[in-house]
This record gives C-alpha cells, sequence and structure tokens, in this order.
C-alpha cells in the first residue's frame, strides 16, 4: 500500500494499472510544473502503479551532455534549452511512458505542440502563496534561482505559469504531498476522453475532462481555480 492512499486510490490505481497494461492508453504521461513541486517524486509513483517506464528530461540532458544540469546555468541557458526540446522530442516517442519534464520545458514553442499533441500534459501545481515558503530551500537546490530576490523568483513563476496552461490538466499538490496528488492524477486519467477510453465510457470534452479532474480532486485536497 502506497503510504498516503486510501482503499479507494488502491482501487483507482489497479485499474488504472490494467488499463495501462491492456495498451488502451497509449500517450505518455509528461508532469510539468514549476521547481520543487514534486515532479521527481510523483513520476517514480505514477510510473510504478502504471507498470510504465519513467523518464526525467533533465537526466536526459546530463547523459547526452555528458554533464549536470547546474552547469550550463547561468551562462548556457540557450544551450540547456536546445538540448532539454531534443530530450523531449524524443522521449515522447517512446511509447507509452511518464516523463518529468524539467520546470521550463515549456518555454520552447515546439515542445509545448509536442507535448500537447502526443502526451497527456498534466500541469502539478502549487501555489504561489504555498511555494513562498520553500523558496529559501529551493534557492539552495536549483542553480537557476541564485542570486535571485524573492520578486524575481515570483516573476520567474509567473511566466512559467503562462507556459503550464497548456496543459490537459492541472493537479494542485498541497501540503498533502506526492502520494495523494499521484492519485488525483490517476483519478483524472479515469475521465479522459478519446481514442484511449475504454469501450462504454462516454467521449467528453476537454473542459469537461479537467471539470471533472477538478471535482475529484477537489474531494481530497484543495483545487486553487484562481491561481
Ligand atoms: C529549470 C528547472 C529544473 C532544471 C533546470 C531549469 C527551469 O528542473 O530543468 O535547472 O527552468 O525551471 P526541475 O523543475 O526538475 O527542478
Amino acid at each position: 500500500m502506497n503510504p498516503g492512499w486510501s482503499d479507494r486510490d488502491e482501487a483507482v490505481a489497479a485499474e488504472l494499472a490494467s488499463l495501462a497494461r491492456s495498451e488502451r492508453y497509449k500517450r505518455p504521461i509528461a508532469l510539468a510544473g514549476f521547481m520543487g513541486v514534486g515532479k521527481s517524486t510523483l513520476g517514480p509513483l505514477l510510473a510504478e502503479v502504471l507498470e510504465r517506464p519513467l523518464y526525467d528530461t533533465d537526466s536526459y540532458v546530463e547523459r547526452i551532455a555528458g554533464r549536470p544540469v547546474h552547469t550550463f546555468f547561468p551562462n548556457e541557458e540557450l544551450e540547456f534549452r536546445r538540448l532539454e526540446a531534443k530530450a523531449v522530442a524524443e522521449l515522447v516517442g517512446r511509447g507509452p511512458s511518464v516523463i518529468a519534464l524539467g520546470g521550463g520545458a515549456l518555454l520552447d514553442k515546439q515542445s509545448r505542440t509536442t507535448l500537447r499533441n502526443r502526451s497527456l500534459l498534466v500541469h502539478l501545481h502549487v501555489p504561489w502563496r504555498e511555494l513562498r515558503g520553500d523558496v529559501p530551500a529551493l534557492v539552495a537546490s536549483r542553480p537557476l534561482l541564485q542570486g535571485r530576490t524573492l520578486a524575481e523568483i515570483h516573476e520567474l513563476y509567473l511566466i512559467r505559469l503562462d507556459t503550464y496552461r497548456h496543459a490537459a490538466l492541472r493537479i494542485t499538490v498541497g501540503r498533502q504531498g506526492a502520494a495523494l496528488a499521484a492519485a488525483d492524477v490517476l483519478r483524472a486519467l479515469r475521465s479522459l476522453e478519446g481514442p484511449q477510453l475504454p469501450p462504454g465510457d462516454a467521449p467528453v470534452s476537454r473542459t469537461a475532462v479537467v471539470l471533472k479532474a477538478l471535482a475529484h480532486s477537489r474531494s481530497s485536497n484543495e483545487m486553487d481555480m484562481s491561481l
């Protein structure tokens, strides 16, 4: 049993795992969101439940570049973005998986289009009022944030937020932690439209999918509609 999951979450997870195994749901699930929202914690959980490989764009970049992500900042961000876009293009083509995206991966227009068209793009959202408390810890571990003031980091957050609007689903990750957020993502997946649906599920509009996902999530954690 995963920590923090109810019996219902487990049941949803089991259902999703069988759905994924049946290969009806083929798109990669791509996790977007600001640094520190929990993509790297949630990604492995989802990958485990869905029995899919887990990919990470930062790790991919490090592998092809042969050096750590932090060495690209502050002077070689453009090169980092080029390699990050390459990572997205390559990883999306590998079949069903869970992909943890770097926080800035959606800055690239081509990556946004690719992810919108070929993955299920999920925005893991932490409202600024919650994230701001974690900023000192984030600054210590994220090269991109070093030397920036709180106001500058907030500005960066807002720029990023604008790119995350391209996601088909938004899940608010509250203080409840990654396991419950993973359960929210799994519940949302159950509501998906399109050819991946198991027979018998009525197709619904994208808006309805999002609303349904939000409603499901609201039952277990707070959803922030105002951003
Ligand atoms: C970045 C986020 C980082 C990493 C790089 C740049 C960003 O990934 O890709 O430091 O621009 O937001 P995480 O979101 O996994 O920390």
